[in-house]
């Protein structure tokens, strides 16, 4: 259908020259083109210069197929002013952070799917990450009595801690309000003279913090997502779009979401009900209210101001209803003389939830990939421990109950435990969760020669380009693909959301922040038979026995105590080798380099991830630090190795 252009309204009609002046046209402008930005065309470039029946066949074709004419390729000339402009894009702020081996560098930008990130970056060290997601932020609400047991605040603060790291991990930015952001409110001053009874004020001071910040999710903080990353509750909460107020029917007053002008509204409706005219005359009616499902604030409003959705098993609220119900050892000790054993028991029953959740999403198990198995059993310590602890049955006052929100969970059986096995390759499915060690090119070269040191000689006769990525991707990508193409996948591979792969470097010791990343703490302490067994006498905690290593992959033999401690001592030298700044021994591992481009570049791209990630939220810790549920509020140091060991190992 021919498009009907317009110019100021009025229709405007082209009136199309005769083809062979279009095809004149078109020539004169190309020659025109080319004179400007490459000068007089010397003899060569002329010769392939199109003719004038090539430009005509063009635009006779461009006529009938609307698009930019084929003129086939232009004349080569350098420069070419189309191609890549050589300043080098800016450094972004917070995008270096030191390390052993060299700072680790990155740049975020919309091309990360490159790749060699060096022709984005335009700098040899800097990797380019893809953007940042936007986290959509949770609110919730903590407002600490004055006057309370040290440790019973301390145990709500891990519990405020877990909430934050269980929502950190599925891509929100948990925050914790109190009285201090209800009071920036303009409606504060108001109902703080309405003298309300001290659970409705505490559900109206909530709202009023919650309306502070402009609205979004607000959040119990005994309500924790525990399902898929692609929950369609949690999809939608993660779009950060309210079109209406809401909240959710089964979570009574544990989670709502709404925009901050609807919010704003409803507060004002709140104040505007006749009941709160005289509250001291209406005292018993509002009471009653307040007890009726979605708290206060929501029946203190007509029905039509607030959306209820019907459906949604995203999140488990532990409601005090709830614990009292299901999880009776717990309850039990939630008297006002073991409030603080209380708490802990409930901790670690939540944890043990995330953790259950976790597994339940892994039918097949954790697979440990270890490309090249003969000689990299010490370069796969780190990658076994987490595996292990993982695939064991979490720490828990009750082994056999599952979460509020899936009542017909398949509790962890310690006699049918997570599958752990080792493969030689990636094996591409979400059924596995992946955990990977990502070596420098030097690590990997001499691990597999076992050759304590390297040299350019030994590279050309002896070494394989890029031995780890094509190992890897051996079987999961065809023969026919290049070096880039599985660089590329493999960078796929690790910024993908929902993660189902954990790939650490192999230069680095420790990994601080796995449990930010699963969002739960992995079981520090095991049962020392086979059977389950308890940390003590008196826990009510029951711990289960670690799962051991995995079988070596089939055909392989159990490498010797001997040749692993030979591993050991190369994987310390290549440690070393990398770090070093002496001239020859950069050379050489620059060498390295150069001879595995993709290896090196997945060894960049891995570190430069997880330290960005480690970054964002080290710097989130930081801003929050001073509130309630922050890692030095509830006690806990991070940078101690694995973190968050208050769980259980007390
Ligand atoms: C960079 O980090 C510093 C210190 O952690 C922080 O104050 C600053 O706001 C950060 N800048 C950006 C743009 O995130
Ligand atoms: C509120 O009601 C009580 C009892 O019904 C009455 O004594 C009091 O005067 C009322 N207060 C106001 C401000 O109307
Ligand atoms: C615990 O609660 C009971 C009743 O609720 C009360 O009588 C008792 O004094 C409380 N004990 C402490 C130590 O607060
Ligand atoms: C894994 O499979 C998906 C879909 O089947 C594909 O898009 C992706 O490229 C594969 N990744 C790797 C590393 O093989
Ligand atoms: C795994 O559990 C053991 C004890 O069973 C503990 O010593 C180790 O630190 C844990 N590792 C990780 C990575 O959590
Ligand atoms: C635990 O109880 C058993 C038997 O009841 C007893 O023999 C043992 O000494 C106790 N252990 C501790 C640490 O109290």
């Amino acid at each position: 259908m021919p498009v009907q252009r317009t110019i100021f309204g009025r229709p405007l009609t082209l009136q199309m020259p005769p083809r062979r002046f279009q095809a004149l046209g078109v020539l004169v402008i190309f020659i025109i083109v080319n004179l400007t930005f490459y000068g007089p065309p010397s003899r060569e470039t002329l010769q392939t210069l199109p003719t004038y029946e090539e430009v005509a066949d063009a635009v006779t074709d461009a006529v009938k197929h609307p698009h930019v004419p084929d003129l086939g390729e232009l004349p080569a000339v350098v420069p070419n002013p189309f191609g890549p402009s050589a300043h080098k894009p800016p450094i972004q702020p917070n995008s270096t952070s030191t390390s052993a081996y060299r700072a680790i560098e990155w740049l975020s930008d919309f091309k990360w799917r490159n790749p060699f990130s060096s022709s984005i970056s335009l700098d040899e060290n800097r990797a380019v990450l893809p953007p940042l997601r936007e986290r959509p932020p949770i609110y919730t609400y903590y407002d600490a009595p004055k006057k309370q047991d040290k440790k019973v605040s301390e145990a709500e603060n891990r519990l405020i801690l877990a909430w934050r790291r269980a929502w950190w991990a599925q891509g929100f930015k948990p925050q914790v309000l109190s009285r201090a952001e209800a009071m920036q409110h303009p409606q504060y001053q108001l109902f703080q003279r309405m003298k309300l009874g001290s659970k409705v004020e505490l559900e109206v001071m909530r709202w009023l913090a919650w309306g502070h910040m402009g609205g979004g999710i607000l959040a119990n903080w005994l309500a924790l997502p525990m399902a898929e990353y692609e929950n369609p509750m949690l999809a939608f909460l993660r779009r950060n779009e309210y079109p209406k107020l809401s909240r959710i029917q089964s979570l009574d007053n544990a989670v709502f979401f709404g925009e901050g002008s609807s919010v704003d509204e409803a507060i004002k409706k709140v104040m505007a009900n006749q009941l709160l005219k005289n509250v001291t005359a209406n005292e018993d009616k509002i009471t009653q209210l307040a007890k009726k499902e979605g708290g206060a604030v929501v029946n203190l409003l007509d029905s039509k101001d607030i959306v209820v959705d019907a459906k949604a098993n995203g999140v488990a609220s532990y409601t005090m209803d709830t614990i009292t119900n299901k999880y009776q050892t717990v309850a039990d000790k939630l008297t006002n003389t073991t409030q603080a054993e209380g708490l802990d028991l409930l901790a670690n029953l939540v944890n043990s939830h995330l953790h259950l959740t976790f597994q339940e999403q892994h039918p097949e198990g954790v697979a440990v990939v270890k490309p090249l198995p003969e000689h990299t059993t010490a370069l796969m310590y780190e990658a076994t421990e987490i595996a292990r602890n993982l695939t064991q049955c979490p720490t828990s006052p009750m082994p056999k109950s599952c979460p509020p929100n899936r009542p017909k969970c398949k509790p962890c059986d310690a006699n049918k435990a997570m599958k752990l096995q080792e493969f030689p390759e990636f094996v591409n499915t979400t059924k596995f969760f992946t955990i990977g060690t990502v070596p420098h090119p030097y690590t990997i070269t001499s691990l597999h020669y076992t050759r304590d040191t390297l040299d350019a000689n030994f590279l050309r006769n002896n070494a394989k380009r890029d031995l780890w990525l094509l190992e890897l991707t051996r079987k999961s990508i065809p023969k026919e693909h290049t070096e880039s193409y599985r660089v590329l996948q493999f960078k796929e591979l690790i910024a993908a959301a929902p993660i189902h792969s954990l790939w650490l470097t192999a230069e680095r010791i420790t990994q601080k922040d796995i449990d930010w990343v699963l969002g739960f703490d992995l079981p520090q302490i095991a049962s020392s038979t086979n059977e389950p067994s308890s940390p003590s006498n008196s826990s009510e905690l029951i711990i289960f026995p670690r799962p051991g290593p995995p079988e070596p992959i089939e055909g392989l033999q159990k490498p010797d105590e001997k040749w692993i401690k030979r591993e050991e001592e190369r994987l310390r030298r290549a440690r070393d080798a990398i770090k070093s700044k002496d001239k020859i021994m950069r050379s050489i591992v620059d060498a390295v380099e150069q001879w595995s481009l993709a290896d090196t570049e997945a060894w960049k791209f891995a570190r430069a991830y997880s330290s960005r990630r480690r970054m964002e939220r080290k710097k989130w810790e930081e801003d929050e630090q001073k509130f309630a549920g922050s890692e030095k509020k509830a006690g806990v140091r991070h940078g101690d190795g694995s973190g968050g060991r208050w769980l259980d190992g007390r």
